[in-house]
């Protein structure tokens, strides 16, 4: 096991996208950065990008639908550093092509809640106990605008007909995950928010938005609170972002 004085992160789905630039801007500031991809060439590939701009990240295989992936990702860390301090449950799918509810298929719906939903509680409860052997750990689960019931309740409310209900209803399901891991983890230094990066052009979004570091920032900032920072909140550029 390495003895490092640099805090340890992992990013799932951390090849391409929002998650990549987590992982660049993690490593940026001195953080070693495991980045965890389900396509070992992609992640291999995007690890080796970011040790060329002379950054310390290791590529991890992970499928965040695997547990033996899951499992064998918590055995890496454990073995080579002990611990974890940052865990970034970014890996995410966005497969419907904007059908109304009444017409959205359960067989995508499934497949995103496997991802979506059940992947960030598998891989966090994988990582708990070393993130428990952290000083200070932090967890961030990328979560979206599009999640918030008070943002798409009602006629006039902004997403009211974002026509994604898989997505959208996935990731409200990772707001209340990051609330009830938050909860049973209040009486320790671990810290659990849930991160709205907002429109960022990536290949979910069909490259419409913002430049992802932009809302790779937001993610960053959660990921390195420190110990008077909130927990069991979402997140956005300009704070607080309502349920
Ligand atoms: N882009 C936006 O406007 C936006 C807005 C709000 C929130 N978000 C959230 O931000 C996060 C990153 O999104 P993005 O826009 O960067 O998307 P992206 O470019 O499509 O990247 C998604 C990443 O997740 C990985 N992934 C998907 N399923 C996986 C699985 N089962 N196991 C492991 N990795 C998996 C993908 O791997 P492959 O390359 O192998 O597919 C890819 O690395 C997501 O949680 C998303 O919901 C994005």
């Amino acid at each position: 096991m390495s003895d490092t004085g640099s805090k340890i992160a992992l990013v799932t789905g951390g090849n391409k996208g929002i998650g990549f630039e987590i992982a660049r801007g993690l490593a940026r500031h001195g953080v070693i950065v495991v980045l965890g991809a389900r396509n070992p060439v992609a992640g291999e590939a995007a690890a080796a990008a970011l040790r060329d701009e002379g950054l310390e990240v290791h590529f991890q295989p992970l499928e965040v639908t695997d547990a033996g992936s899951i499992a064998a990702a918590a055995e890496r860390l454990s073995s080579e550093w002990g611990r974890l301090d940052v865990l970034v449950n970014n890996a995410a799918v966005s497969l419907e092509k904007g059908v109304p509810p009444s017409l959205s298929d359960l067989g995508l719906m499934r497949q995103t809640y496997e991802t979506n939903v059940f992947g960030v509680v598998a891989v966090t409860q994988a990582m708990l106990p070393l993130l428990r052997a952290s000083k200070a750990g932090r967890i961030v689960n990328m979560s979206t605008g599009l999640a918030s019931l008070s943002l798409s309740s009602g006629r006039e409310a902004p997403f009211s007909f974002s026509r994604l209900l898989a997505y959208n209803t996935s990731k409200t399901a990772v707001n209340a995950v990051t609330v009830q891991f938050a909860n049973e983890l209040l009486d320790t230094p671990i810290k659990v928010n849930a991160a709205n990066p907002g429109l960022c052009a990536t290949d979910l979004s069909n490259s419409n938005g913002r430049p992802p570091t932009e809302g790779a920032a937001v993610a960053i900032g959660l990921a390195l609170l420190d110990e008077d920072g909130p927990t069991g909140g979402l997140y956005g550029d300009s704070g607080k972002v309502p349920w």
